[in-house]
């Protein structure tokens, strides 16, 4: 399978967000990342349903939403209202998170589930058949421009043999770090999906970093 490319939005121009959305519409990105924080499940926050609203609809790629918030249960009309595609949130957030997908599926969006760093993959094994997509984190949740964690290849392929053995069709995303260094050996491991906010944004040539990530391996 071909690699699929989120950009992510918080390390965007926000005082010119139109030229950013034009450039995602240009360049081969498959989905757009959106990274909600609400200041207590992580130390930061970033942008909420309003800008999400205002990029719905000039972004022409679908969305890839991820909640970084206490009680994202909370919010599934809200994210489904505009127009997402696909609905993260942190297993660490959700006590009922079987529920919590049930209800994401049912407001007519694709579900995904997000692991931070410390969380094993094998927290997964009764869950990993109903859902569309892990993200694992391979930074902290909280902030752009951080460290890739290396031990987030091996996690890769941990996660990858959990899929396959259990039959799951969820894709693996992977969310933090994510560089020209660090994506051949992730889509090596088995990675399907890169998220990349800084490496991609702060580049001079956004749209040829966004092909090359896509065409890495
Ligand atoms: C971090 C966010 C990421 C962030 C990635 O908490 O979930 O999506 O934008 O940024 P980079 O690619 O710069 O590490
Ligand atoms: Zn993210």
């Amino acid at each position: 399978m071909e690699t699929l490319i989120s950009p992510s939005l918080l390390s965007a121009n926000f005082i010119d967000l139109r030229s950013d959305i034009d450039m995602i519409n240009r360049s081969e990105a498959d989905w757009l990342h959106l990274d909600i924080m609400d200041g207590v499940f992580v130390p930061n926050i970033s942008f909420g349903f309003p800008v999400i609203q205002a990029v719905a609809k000039e972004c022409k790629k679908p969305l890839d939403v991820h909640l970084m918030i206490v009680h994202p249960e909370h919010y599934i009309k809200e994210v489904a209202a505009t127009g997402a595609m696909m609905m993260n949130v942190h297993y660490e957030a959700c006590t009922h998170l079987h529920r919590t997908i049930q209800e994401i599926h049912a407001a007519g969006m694709k579900a995904g589930v997000t692991l931070n760093p410390h969380t094993p993959v094998s927290v997964l094994e009764d869950i990993i058949c109903d859902v569309d997509m892990v993200l694992l984190m391979s930074v902290n949740p909280g902030f752009g421009g951080q460290k890739f964690i290396p031990h987030s290849v091996e996690k890769t392929k941990r996660l990858r043999r959990l899929i396959d053995e259990s039959g799951s069709k969820a894709l693996i995303q992977i969310d933090g770090g994510v560089d020209d260094k660090s994506a051949p050996m992730l889509v090596e491991a088995g990675a399907d999906v890169l998220v990349s906010g800084s490496y991609v944004f702060k580049a001079a040539d956004p749209i040829a970093t966004i092909h090359g990530l896509k065409h890495c391996k």
